[in-house]
């Protein structure tokens, strides 16, 4: 299966020369993130789009750009403050791994983004298909990429059998990738096949009449569009669940809420969360600890939230409660001290939080 597909000279350069054609009557080209092109304005856009829609990225990239406008901006920021401008975007690790890598950028190449492939990719968060893609639409490098969308195209083209993440698959894709990308133009050819992939061969409703390469495409000759690439088998994943205990307390003067920081590694990592406990009989010792009194308990109703690899079913207790004597959280009486901060509700704040807290919030302010 998929030993390596070599396609001819002129057959690429077509390829090549139709999907650049496509590009320049049909591609997307007022994107913020294509006007002024650094390799770091496209770093930053690259990473948001991974998983993200366009739509939804432009907000967030512009919210970014204007607060972090260069990499020392960005590596001298707090993590705090460069998470809460991914608040809402979902897969947090983008965003530590972007502040980690401006750290490293602005300590070992002065602030600059690296030119070399080999050093891009050694930065934390950037595969090479990201670095390709970096590299290529800011500086016009020849490198080959492969995200999704570009798996799709080529593996439709020419019926590459396999799922992504399988390295038969892959290899093959990576194979193809090299052999169609264009010295010429490198740019536009990347940056229309993720717009093909994105726009016009969709996963489930491909329009084939509106493709470039339409008349080359294997997968179009024998209607085959739908079983390629083909799905990756399905692992049922786990279900857990857990009971997130809300202190509230409410006067004329706020109406905050406790939250603490996670540590840095594992779910949420860094992002402001409710504390968690195991069943109900805990509350009680955890208000203690966290040196407040509790008045009244209201429990909400269960939601759940989805990780890639288990489901999170989550039961929000609010409990209303007044400070006991010292109006800071005792921080030494907690097993694991993480940070502490009451959240005002009604000014909101700079910092990062977690998709169920942002939820909690919103169930709160209803
Ligand atoms: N997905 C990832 N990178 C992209 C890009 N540059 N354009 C459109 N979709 C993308």
């Amino acid at each position: 299966m998929n030993d390596s597909i070599v396609i001819s000279a002129n057959s690429a350069k077509k390829f090549g020369q139709q999907v650049v054609s496509w590009y320049h009557q049909q591609g997307r080209k007022h994107l913020p993130w294509q006007q002024n092109k650094t390799p770091y304005r496209v770093w930053i856009s690259e990473i948001m789009l991974q998983q993200t829609q366009v739509a939804t990225v432009i907000p967030y990239y512009q919210r970014f750009m204007e607060s972090f406008p260069t990499i020392t901006d960005l590596a001298n920021a707090d993590e705090d403050v460069v998470l809460h401008h991914w608040t809402g975007l979902g897969y947090y690790a983008r965003a530590r791994n972007l502040h980690k890598a401006a750290k490293i950028m602005a300590e070992n190449y002065a602030g600059n983004f690296p030119v070399d492939i080999d050093e891009v990719i050694a930065l934390p968060g950037i595969g090479r298909s990201t670095a390709g893609a970096i590299l290529s639409l800011s500086l016009k490098q020849h490198h080959p990429i492969l995200d999704g969308n570009v798996k799709r195209v080529l593996a439709r083209s020419y019926l590459v059998e396999g799922y992504n993440g399988l390295s038969k698959f892959d290899k093959a894709l990576w194979s193809l990738s090299e052999q169609l990308t264009p010295v010429i133009e490198t740019d536009s050819f990347n940056q229309a096949m993720m717009d093909l992939g994105a726009t016009v061969c969709t996963r489930s409703k491909p329009t084939c009449n509106l493709c470039p390469v339409e008349k080359s495409c294997l997968a179009q000759a024998s209607d085959q569009q739908m079983n390629f690439p083909q799905k990756k088998p399905k692992k049922k994943i786990p279900e857990k669940k857990t009971i997130m205990v809300i202190p509230r307390i409410s006067n004329e003067k706020a109406k905050k809420v406790l939250m603490e920081k996670r540590p840095p590694a594992g779910i949420w990592g860094g992002l402001w969360c409710f504390h968690e406990v195991d069943n109900e009989d805990e509350i009680d010792s955890l208000m203690t600890k966290l040196s407040l009194k509790a008045l009244s308990l209201e429990q909400h109703e269960e939601f759940r939230h989805t990780f890639s690899h288990f489901h999170l079913d989550i039961t929000p207790v609010v409990v209303d409660c007044r400070e006991l004597e010292h109006a800071e959280v005792d921080t030494t009486k907690i097993n694991e001290p993480n940070q502490h901060k009451w959240y005002d509700l009604h000014l909101g704040e700079s910092v990062g939080l977690a998709a169920s807290t942002q939820k909690l919030i919103a169930l709160l302010s209803d």
